[in-house]
């Protein structure tokens, strides 16, 4: 099986997982990335089964739009049920790093205001160690320099991400060499750095099913409590 074809594969897997759970004031939270697109497109077909979404980018919001399933903001609705994205990697504790695409800081506001999070990826994203996928960073712009710098204390190599500007007007440094032994202590540290918007570490809040797709069939993780 190509790449594409697991990323289908599992797109259809979350929908069949998510379906029996659609009621109709049910808001999903929508990811960002090509995973997460094909999803959307599943999604298409059973529209009439929900209310509508929150989306954690430009082009997921107009990608759903354009299937004619509402879009909100996430501050005019109480909750989010479900959360599908992709990701860059994960662990085996459902750890990840997010943020190839950009799109970081809304999607770790949706998982934090998230019911539940279904990842949904290849097999190729399922890793022993997070960190050979370099981490994404969001910084104001006026920071990046020394943001930067503060990275390399850390043991990272950032690499500042030319030519793009997140949803939120910001940049991104995507670290490489960074030693992620202990996830939730790293994404802290991180975020502590003045200038930093987010980090593309989601070890506080991971995810709580992860959908790996592989030639055998899509197997199914769940966080360990
Ligand atoms: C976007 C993300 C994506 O989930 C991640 O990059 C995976 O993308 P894809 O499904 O295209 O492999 O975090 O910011």
């Amino acid at each position: 099986m190509t790449q594409n074809e697991l990323k289908q594969a599992v797109a259809q897997a979350a929908l069949d997982t998510v379906r029996p759970k659609l009621e109709r004031d049910t808001i999903l939270g929508i990811g960002t990335g090509s995973t997460a697109n094909m999803f959307i497109d599943s999604l298409a077909g059973v529209k009439q089964l929900f209310d509508g979404a929150v989306a954690s980018s430009e082009a997921s919001a107009d990608r759903l739009k354009g299937h004619g399933i509402p879009v909100y903001d996430l501050n005019s609705v109480n909750s989010i049920q479900i959360y599908i994205d992709g990701a860059d990697e994960s662990n085996s504790a459902l750890e990840l790093i997010k943020g190839g695409g950009a799109a970081l800081t809304r999607e770790k506001i949706i998982a934090a205001a998230s019911d539940q999070f279904i990842c949904i990826a290849d097999e190729s994203k399922l890793v022993p160690r997070l960190g050979a996928f370099p981490l994404p960073v969001e910084v104001i712009p006026m920071a990046r320099s020394y943001v930067a710098r503060e990275l390399v204390k850390l043991g990272g190599d950032p690499v500042y991400r030319s030519g793009v500007v997140t949803d939120n007007g910001n940049l991104i440094l995507d670290v490489h060499n960074l030693d992620i032994s202990v996830a939730i202590t790293l994404e802290e540290q991180i975020n502590n750095i003045t200038g930093v918007v987010c980090n593309g570490l989601f070890a506080v809040r991971p995810a709580d099913l992860l959908l790996i797709s592989t030639p055998n069939g899509v197997q199914e993780f769940h966080r360990p409590r």
